[in-house]
């Protein structure tokens, strides 16, 4: 059975004079990578927020929808008056060695203390990940979530995500605008227009 699945759904903001996406009927099953592409303004973080569930279409059915759902987004929203480590412990508040592990294999395991407001984007962002990950999605939601790391750390991103990916059988759905930086090569690719 898919994780999601949805049939010929649109999403229309009120007042708008066009609907944000329409009439996309999609499949997302276990172990899947879908790469979701287009324009800015094209809608594709609208579907990833219907995806999430954060969203409801406004035409088409929702068939499936996953139990355990991780985002990550450009912007990491994460817990400005909260240490890192707290940040984490608010979505995995028994998991505090695994998100230590975590954090110290995308070389932030020294700002675990730190205020989150006082990370820089792509340390934050990297914290974001871990958030995302230590939930033990069964879909992982990237949504250029990763456009703010350096070379060696979006390196060290992508192996972490392979590597639960390949353990755990976890989807990814991505948008990046960078197609040499896509975690999840040879998977499929949703164009929106
Ligand atoms: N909350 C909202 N209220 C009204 N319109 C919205 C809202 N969110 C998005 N839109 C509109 O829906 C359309 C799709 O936006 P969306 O953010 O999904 O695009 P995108 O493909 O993610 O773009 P980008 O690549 O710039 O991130 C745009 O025209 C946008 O203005
Ligand atoms: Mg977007």
């Amino acid at each position: 059975m898919s994780l999601f699945a949805c049939d010929k759904i649109g999403l229309q903001f009120p007042g708008r004079p066009a609907p944000a996406f329409s009439c996309i009927s999609l499949a997302i099953e276990t172990g899947d990578c879908l790469h979701i592409t287009g324009p800015s303004g094209a809608g594709k973080t609208s579907l990833m927020r219907v995806i999430a569930g954060l969203t409801k279409p406004t035409s088409g059915r929702i068939i499936a929808r996953p139990k355990r759902i991780g985002m990550a987004f450009a912007e990491p929203r994460l817990i400005g008056g909260l240490s890192v480590l707290d940040n984490l412990r608010f979505v995995a508040p028994r998991s505090t060695s695994e998100a230590e592990a975590l954090l110290a294999a995308l070389d932030i395991a020294a700002f675990a203390k730190t205020p989150a407001s006082s990370l820089s984007k792509g340390q934050a962002q990297r914290a974001a990940l871990v958030r995302a990950l230590l939930v033990h999605p069964e879909v992982l939601l990237l949504d250029e979530a990763l456009s703010g790391l350096d070379q060696s750390a979006w390196a060290l991103a992508r192996s972490l995500i392979e590597e639960q990916h390949l353990r755990e059988n976890m989807a990814i759905v991505e948008i990046t605008h960078d197609v040499s930086r896509t975690v999840s090569r040879g998977g499929k690719t949703l164009q929106l227009t």
